[in-house]
């Protein structure tokens, strides 16, 4: 370990290459999501562990809908079967869970709620914030706060010389700090609609490993 590294304050991980890491072994996509939700539960506390102080992850976009029917069930069930293995190590560890994302269909009604049932139960829990990216597109997340803001413009809550980029970040699902370390697992060199706003300054890291053995090493 390199003492003078230097730890980013908020890290971004667009969980890739679940269903190649599971073809190389010649099995299902699905063997692939269920072993890099375990990783994730390892990864994660590894990055607090270290200092990091908010992790975003990038589980499932707005655009993976298109996936195969089958595909999409079962990351669905994976959710309401195992984020609350979550809740318990974010309740141990002192982090709040929070999630980004359309909170509304075509997201099925018990994702959306164990998705506000873990947020209700971790919310008091600090400093640290895992924040997880479901049925999350960037471009909708800028689009939502716009039309929140139009609507206080409208309203008279908010004037128009009041708008800015910090209150624009207020606006956003979530009101986090900008990311300073974005990292995509598999060789993929692309951003995939994750986190538009808030990645405008961060260095960007792509490993070629398969997201189901990006270690702590
Ligand atoms: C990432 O792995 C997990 C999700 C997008 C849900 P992929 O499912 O994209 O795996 P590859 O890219 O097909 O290997
Ligand atoms: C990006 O991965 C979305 C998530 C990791 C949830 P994809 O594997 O779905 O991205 P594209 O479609 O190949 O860019
Ligand atoms: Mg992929």
């Amino acid at each position: 370990m390199n003492e003078d590294l230097k730890i980013p304050n908020h890290v971004g991980i667009i969980l890739d290459g679940n269903g190649r890491w599971a073809k190389m072994r010649g099995k299902p996509r699905t063997y692939g999501h269920t072993k890099g939700f375990t990783n994730l539960k390892k990864l994660a506390k590894h990055v607090f562990d270290r200092g990091v102080n908010v992790l975003s992850v990038y589980a499932f976009s707005t655009e993976n809908f298109k996936r195969s029917k089958e595909e999409v069930d079962f990351l669905m069930n994976l959710f309401v079967d195992k984020f609350h293995e979550l809740e318990k190590i974010s309740n141990k560890n002192d982090i709040k869970i929070v999630f980004s994302g359309i909170k509304d269909k075509p997201l099925p009604d018990d994702v959306i709620k164990v998705i506000k049932d873990i947020e209700e139960k971790t919310k008091n829990n600090k400093p640290f914030v895992f924040n997880i990216c479901v049925n999350y597109g960037g471009n909708y997340e800028i689009v939502d706060a716009t039309k929140k803001i139009a609507k206080e413009v409208l309203d008279n809550k908010l004037s128009i010389n009041d708008i800015n980029v910090d209150l624009f970040s207020k606006y956003l699902y979530n009101d986090l700090p900008p990311v300073d370390f974005l990292i995509r697992t598999s060789g993929e060199q692309r951003v995939s609609n994750f986190m538009l706003y808030q990645i405008a300054y961060s260095e960007f890291y792509f490993p070629d490993t398969y997201f189901p053995e990006f270690d702590e090493k």
